[in-house]
């Protein structure tokens, strides 16, 4: 990896230095992410919503999953197993409130994180691959979402799945075919619920590998900075920063 920043891994216990001769995952962990990543000391709160993300994305999966451990993708029962779940599954209430308005804070948060980027420029130079990756996990997210709406099996997830689907019917020619072999049929039905469920189940860990290479890619040219003119703060030496550790700062390219 050989990043400029990067401090050399040194395995410290016999277990370490056993796993890094073997499968050396925690070094490549170190390298990519790892100790001396220079972070610009005049970040500000924007720079949480990242991370934010990233916790909402580990909620979605979380709840999902134990959803699907009662939901059943079957057109006859999709409609009753929810009602099961909020009525007979031990807070399966909480769990499916947890994953539905978590779907909205999680689209909020990355609103936000897109706002900050296109703000401080955070997609120029030399950050194009990230916001490009970020740009994939947009659309991934508003696929898995999508999909997500029509498992309850209600009116508005039918009529949801037949206006979004529909949408592709007005291309020219091959929008008919094209809405076919989304649907799985020429109608919303069962086909439509059990593709679109495990579609649903499957993006989440797609988006999540993607935001470990839109992770990797930013550790490469690190977080985007305020300029110095833009902040209200005067630049302190090194020296009497003792929150932030010296490296850091003498790393810092903000100053
Ligand atoms: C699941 C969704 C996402 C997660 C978990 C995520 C995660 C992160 C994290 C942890 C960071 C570093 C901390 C920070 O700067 O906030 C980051 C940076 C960044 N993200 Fe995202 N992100 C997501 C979606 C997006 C989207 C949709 C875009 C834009 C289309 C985007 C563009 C960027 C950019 C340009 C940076 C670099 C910021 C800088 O240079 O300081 N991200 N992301």
């Amino acid at each position: 990896m050989g990043k400029p920043w990067a401090q050399q891994y040194v395995p410290n216990t016999a277990i370490e230095r056993w796993l890094d001769q073997r499968l050396p995952l925690v070094r490549f962990m170190h390298d990519a992410v790892g100790a001396g990543y220079p972070v610009p000391k005049n970040l500000n709160y924007f720079w949480n919503f990242g991370v934010l993300a990233g916790v909402f994305l580990m909620i979605q999966i979380v709840t999902g999953v134990v959803l699907a451990m009662h939901y059943s993708a079957n057109e006859a029962v999709a409609f009753g197993s929810v009602e099961h779940i909020m009525r007979d599954v031990n807070f399966g209430w909480l769990i499916r409130y947890l994953h539905m308005n978590g779907a909205s804070f999680f689209f909020i948060v990355v609103y936000v994180h897109i706002f900050r980027g296109l703000y401080y420029g955070s997609y120029k130079a030399p950050r194009e691959m990230i916001w490009m990756l970020g740009v994939v996990i947009m659309l991934l997210m508003m696929a898995t979402a999508f999909m997500g709406y029509v498992l309850p099996w209600g009116q508005m997830s039918f009529w949801g799945a037949t206006v979004i689907t529909g949408l592709f019917s007005a291309i020219p020619v091959v929008g008919e075919s094209i809405q076919t072999l989304l649907l799985g049929a020429p109608f919303v039905g069962n086909p439509a619920l059990n593709k679109f469920f495990s579609l649903h189940f499957l993006l989440p860990f797609v988006i999540l590998g993607v935001v470990v290479l839109h992770i990797w890619a930013l550790h490469i040219p690190g977080r985007t900075t305020r300029r110095a003119s833009t902040s209200k703060v005067r630049p302190t030496p090194c020296r009497s920063t003792p929150i932030i550790p010296r490296r850091t700062c003498s790393a810092s390219s903000w100053r």
